[in-house]
């Protein structure tokens, strides 16, 4: 008997909502919220309020866009959490409010390993490139980086995470010293493919184990900029490509040293990359590379499925479902990291 999945995803600031049948993708409707960008970064007070705007002509077109009636949905997943609490509780306020009225379970989703789930996504029934467990997904967004073995769908383990920033969040801080718009990662990437990689030489951190740190390498890139600016106000404009190159670069280099140190501890060649740094040219250039050098098989998400959506939280949702992984009523949003 076939299973349809309405999956609902308002973590942060766009609003989304899809259809999966049996595991293959109806439709996936996303509204992302411009009015961030005006204060280079996101606003949770405003994106709360965008997503309450946004949620029931998301949910409706998403229906409609399936071609289903919404009485042929067996349950609704939507994200419970990490994310902003007010942009969470619209998504699951409103999970339950359509749950009730069409008397369907609710599942609920973590964030973080539905960005890791968006690898089992098909967009047709044929669709067969996917990973097989176990493997690792390198876990890359603007609030998260990690590395995860993945031992099944509900079976994941952090192995390796950041100890501060995020590698979204560098791209990003980085970006905003040098005046560039939000989010800064896709402007460095489309300056950095202009620029020389080895212009300049930032540090690195040196952490045990598969944890990673991007402090150090803002403070270094910041030093950088200001001990340039001293002698030649115009630096950044003139250096402009070549910063973003070697910016990137490091950053690429410090998410990939760790991730080669994991795959060959645990002698796994099943690698995965999830979340919106993912979208990074270069960094799916590293991917590549590495599979050529060291026989890895690399899964690397379709542009659509890099930043937030709610078909992977539909997936997600469809993998529970099997197990009937329901979850009660009163389920409350989390705001933080568990996985
Ligand atoms: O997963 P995501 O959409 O959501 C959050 O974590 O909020 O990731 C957003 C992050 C931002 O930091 C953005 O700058 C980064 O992904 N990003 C990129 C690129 N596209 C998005 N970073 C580097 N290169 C890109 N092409």
């Amino acid at each position: 008997m076939s299973v349809t999945i309405l999956g609902i995803e308002s973590s942060c600031d766009d609003t989304s909502a899809a259809v999966i049948r049996d595991e293959v993708l109806l439709s996936n409707v996303i509204a992302s919220q411009a009015i961030h960008e005006a204060y280079g970064g996101v606003v949770p007070e405003l994106a709360s309020r965008a997503h309450q705007q946004n949620i029931i002509p998301v949910v409706a077109e998403a229906i409609k866009r399936a071609g289903i009636h919404k009485n042929e949905l067996d349950a609704i997943a939507f994200t419970r959490g990490p994310g902003l609490l007010g942009s969470l509780l619209v998504g699951s306020s409103f999970t339950k409010g359509l749950a009730l009225s069409l008397d369907v379970p609710m599942i609920e989703v973590n964030h973080l390993q539905a960005h890791v789930m968006a690898h089992f996504i098909k967009e047709n029934p044929e669709e067969k490139n996917q990973p097989a467990f176990p493997f690792l997904c390198l876990l890359v967004s603007g609030g998260n980086s990690q590395i995860i073995k993945v031992s099944a769908p509900d079976r994941m383990e952090v192995i390796g995470q950041t100890i501060d920033d995020a590698a979204g969040e560098a791209f990003d801080k980085c970006a905003k010293v040098m005046g560039l718009g939000y989010p800064g990662g896709p402007i460095v990437d489309k300056l950095a493919d202009q620029g020389n990689p080895k212009a300049f030489v930032f540090s690195k951190p040196h952490i045990a184990g598969y944890d990673y740190s991007f402090s150090g390498l803002k403070t270094s890139f910041l030093y950088t900029l200001r001990d340039h600016l001293k002698d030649d106000p115009d630096f950044i404009e003139k250096n402009k490509a070549d910063l973003c190159a070697s910016l990137q670069t490091t950053i690429i280099d410090i998410l990939m040293e760790k991730l080669r140190k994991a795959a060959k501890d645990m002698q796994i060649k099943e690698i995965a990359l999830a979340g919106g740094v993912s979208a990074n040219s270069g960094l799916r250039k590293a991917f590549s590379e590495h599979a050529e050098r060291y026989g890895w098989n690399i899964f690397i998400p379709k542009f659509a499925f890099t930043t937030d959506n709610a078909a992977m939280v539909a997936i997600s949702g469809y993998y529970k479902y099997q197990k009937k992984e329901f979850c009660p009523i009163d389920a409350i949003p989390f705001s933080r990291v568990v996985i």
